[in-house]
């Protein structure tokens, strides 16, 4: 029977509640024998869903079998440990309990007073992200959507308070001459799809070359800089890779401080995918320099295991993001409200409408501690290194890559010697990894050259996972050699 709302009668409510808590378990179970990836043709699953608009609702069980069955059960296995492809982290189970608590409580976290305890929440957020990256103490910040969200924002920022004498939130940049960024050509896409945004365009982006390693070439910043200002361009900001998303690389975040300093420059970090091992002991010395940064973006749904989505822009003030994004509206003033301690995150960043990114990161630290946390993220480095030895000791890998964090790029080889075709079967191995499905595993180019790229970072994973990935790619590559 349907009463005059939406509402289900309790205790159908509390059924389909338990019947999703059945689905959450059964995700779980038996972790290591699902498979990472359910080949399907596009066209057949576009099929499932290819439905008029549903008029008139359905029985709420079969909506759950379905779901059930279309989509839990054909999902990616991020969850999984055998997820090598991108930067999956494979989430967490308090993050699970956290996203359905915030979905009832259905906070707005726009406003101070929409959701008191969540905006207070996601600024202790803010501040332990300050802690966790070597940032520092004395930050403000914003979770966005993820590690693309995060450079945008923290290049809004840049752009905005750089040029704030020139009054470019009202005059756009129409008139100025062109200025210019620097960041190595191993830097994520999203900087470049940032800089399209901005309206400065990515003719003004210098990438610059890499050494060995795949860090950025102090000396061929340094030069294309003072090219720049001999011809009249005005440089304003480096950005620096904290891991870069196909080798894990960090460039010498000291000396790139350094180097903004002498040239004036902001100084902006992409912490994507490295930024929260900052102050892992093992590895904290490749950092130095992160507390020198202007902005930092990060990533919580990387390297804190977080679900999806949870990224966040930090910078050294509050006042930088108001000065970047307050917009007076008479429906939204403040001047009212009685507290003046409350801070109103729409007055620190383009969303108004925001959902509570905050309670899971939260749940998340103060279930299991940073430093649980950490032996995670250490365990990660460790299980990429013990990839890299086996596959250093196999004749039938070469490995071409491998950083102080969790991503290494390698090739299978087989008995082939010719350089193009063992590029050819290396390409072809994408896709038939992907049929197999056993595991997941994408590739990337570096320096020009294809190799298969595994990234680690998954608290599931154990020595048995990457002892199966060798097996699966190597019973793959064989099967095409
Ligand atoms: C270095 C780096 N920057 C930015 C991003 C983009 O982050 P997101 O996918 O959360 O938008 C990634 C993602 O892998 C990354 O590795």
């Amino acid at each position: 029977m349907q009463n005059n709302s939406l509402d289900l009668s309790p205790k159908e409510f509390e059924m389909l509640l338990h019947e999703a808590s059945d689905l959450v378990l059964q995700q779980h179970a038996d972790i290591d024998n699902k498979k990472a990836f359910h080949y399907f043709s596009q066209k057949e699953i576009e099929s499932w869903f290819d439905e008029p608009l549903p008029r008139h609702g359905m029985d709420n069980s079969e909506l759950m079998a379905l779901t059930k069955e279309k989509v839990l059960d054909t999902a990616t296995n991020n969850l999984g440990p055998y997820m090598f492809a991108y930067v999956m982290a494979g989430g967490s189970q308090m993050s699970i309990i956290a996203e359905k608590l915030a979905a009832t409580i259905n906070q707005n976290v726009g406003k101070w007073h929409l959701a008191p305890a969540i905006n207070e929440i996601e600024r202790r957020v803010i501040q332990w992200a300050g802690e966790m990256t070597g940032f520092g103490n004395s930050v403000g910040g914003v979770l966005v959507s993820g590690g693309s969200a995060a450079n945008l924002t923290g290049l809004i920022v840049a752009r905005n308070i750089f040029f704030e004498k020139y009054n470019i939130r009202e005059q756009g940049l129409f008139n100025m001459p062109p200025f210019t960024l620097y960041a190595s050509n191993e830097v994520h896409g999203c900087v470049d799809k940032s800089i399209e945004e901005l309206g400065i365009g990515t003719n003004q982006l210098r990438r610059i070359a890499t050494n060995a390693d795949f860090t950025i070439n102090l000396e061929a910043l340094e030069q294309a800089i003072e090219k720049d200002i001999t011809e009249g361009l005005t440089p304003f900001c480096v950005i620096g890779n904290a891991g870069t998303v196909n080798t894990g690389a960090i460039d010498d975040l000291m000396a790139l401080s350094q180097i903004a300093k002498k040239y004036h420059l902001w100084f902006h970090i992409d912490g994507a995918y490295g930024g929260l091992v900052a102050t892992l002991p093992s590895i904290k010395n490749e950092y130095k320099g992160m507390d020198l940064a202007d902005s930092v973006a990060v990533d919580f749904h990387k390297w804190l295991y977080s679900a999806f989505e949870a990224g966040c822009l930090l910078v050294k003030d509050w006042d930088l993001l108001k000065r970047t994004y307050f917009k007076k509206a008479a429906y939204l003033d403040t001047e009212l409200e009685e507290d003046k301690g409350r801070l109103d995150f729409n007055e620190h960043h383009f969303q108004l409408s925001r959902n509570a990114k905050a309670l899971k990161v939260w749940m998340g630290l103060k279930s299991y501690g940073f430093e649980r946390i950490q032996k995670m993220q250490q365990k990660d480095i460790d299980l990429t290194r013990y990839l890299a030895e086996q596959l250093n000791e196999a004749d039938d890998f070469e490995l071409t890559s491998v950083s102080h964090l969790a991503i290494a790029c390698f090739r299978y080889k087989g008995t082939l010697t010719h350089e193009e075709q063992i590029s050819s079967l290396n390409q072809r191995m994408i896709p038939a990894l992907e049929k197999d499905g056993r595991v997941f595993i994408t590739g990337t180019k570096l320096k020009g050259e294809f190799a298969i790229r595994a990234c680690l970072i998954n608290h599931r994973m154990h020595k048995g996972t990457v002892d199966y990935l060798i097996k699966v790619v190597r019973e793959v590559g064989s099967s095409l050699e």
